[in-house]
């Protein structure tokens, strides 16, 4: 019998990775409530105190174990609903209010927080290694005046593993059949914890709605800062039309195979457009992206991860861009340098050009041929 191509599935990382996590828009912590957010297994609380700094403690009580989510913000601390014990945002017991003393080294989980972009990102390290702020996400320059208010969404993802996620950093092929969008040329460079994907795409004039425009230009420039906060520059060209627009794309693992998938769009407003036409034109990309994920997750659902890809040529380094991914879910001391070493890969889009125009093509006369036929009908 002929060699069959083993499929191995692998195993999933036996950890979260480490690095900053984004937990959404820091404004929707800061109405005097604890929230819960999902992540890394468990439940976080997150509370604003007297001053409006944010913080983030492990959602369980390490009294009794009651839920720090249901409970209330009293001063700077977070009152546990079970029996009052209040936690400050340092994770330190600052008082149990019926009784003569809090126990020596009362201390819960607290998250160390970082501001960026009017988001809120926590670090996560299961070695409880000091937070690195020089690996923090940049701030986008003009922000405040020059862009619209972001348009954030959530998007909670059962059933797969949030590598799968990663992979896309690296997939030329898939904009063309999953999006609908036409890769003309596409590039990685992955250094340090930074994995980046520069592309140029066009609309596909053989599908409607979302990229399947004809007369949709897209250059794109997409990093990832560490394993889970991805900025994406993205000069859109819309029939002569262009704006610039920013996404961001960012997750939380919440179990082993859960995550929750958050993105956020902003877009520079253009100059003479008022801000509510900014607004709108915002949420139009906003939805036109949201759209985009939504093509990945449908293919998430239903594939299954594979340990051992078979590549052919245009699909890019996906097995080194693995190997720096795996970085965040090694110890610090474990990091080889294969997994930060700077590297860069140009895919070679020549044949798939060709092949895809002439698919297009092909589609078209069809489809105008079909056209034809039912005008001569009716
Ligand atoms: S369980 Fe939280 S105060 Fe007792
Ligand atoms: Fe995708």
């Amino acid at each position: 019998m002929a060699d069959v191509r083993v499929l191995d599935k692998g195993t999933a990382p036996d950890r979260f990775a480490r690095g900053w996590h984004c937990l959404g828009l820091v404004e929707q912590f800061k109405d005097g409530k604890p929230h819960a957010v999902e992540a890394f297994g468990g439940k976080l609380v997150v509370f604003a105190d007297s001053q409006g700094e944010v913080h983030v403690l492990d959602g369980y009580c390490r009294h009794m174990g009651g839920d720090l989510t249901q409970g209330s913000v009293k001063g700077d601390a977070v009152a546990c609903p079970f029996h009052d014990w209040r936690w400050g945002g340092d994770g330190k017991c600052q008082g149990i209010p019926y009784a003569r003393r809090v126990p020596l080294r009362a201390r819960t989980q607290a998250y160390p927080t970082a501001i960026r972009n009017d988001q809120l990102l926590i670090w996560h390290d299961v070695e409880g290694s000091e937070p690195d702020h020089e690996i923090l996400p940049p701030e986008l320059p003009g922000l405040a005046e020059e862009y619209t208010d972001w348009t954030w969404k959530v998007v909670p993802i059962e059933g797969s593993h949030c590598r799968e996620l990663i992979d896309n950093v690296v997939d030329m092929a898939h904009f063309y059949y999953v999006h609908f969008s036409f890769p003309t040329s596409f590039r990685n460079v992955f250094e340090g914890h930074m994995a980046t994907q520069f592309m140029e795409s066009k609309g596909r004039p053989d599908v409607s709605g979302g990229y399947g425009d004809a007369e949709l230009f897209l250059k794109s420039e997409a990093t990832y800062y560490g394993p889970s906060y991805m900025i994406n520059w993205l000069d859109v060209d819309y029939k002569g039309f262009e704006t610039e627009v920013i996404l961001i794309n960012c997750h939380i693992p919440t179990g082993p195979d859960s995550f929750t998938l958050q993105y956020g769009i902003t877009v520079k407003k253009p100059e003479g457009l008022d801000d509510d036409t900014a607004n709108y034109i915002a949420k139009k990309y906003a939805d036109m992206f949201g759209g985009g994920f939504l093509q990945d997750v449908h293919i998430w659902k239903n594939k299954v991860p594979v340990a051992n890809p078979l590549l052919c040529e245009e699909d890019g380094p996906v097995y080194q861009l693995r190997r720096w991914y795996e970085q965040f879910y090694t110890d610090a001391a474990d990091i080889a340098p294969e997994m930060t070493d700077r590297f860069e890969f140009e895919v070679d889009t020549t044949k798939a050009n060709e092949y895809w125009q002439a698919e297009v093509a092909e589609n078209l006369a069809k489809k105008a041929a079909d056209e034809g036929a039912e005008m001569a009908e009716a």
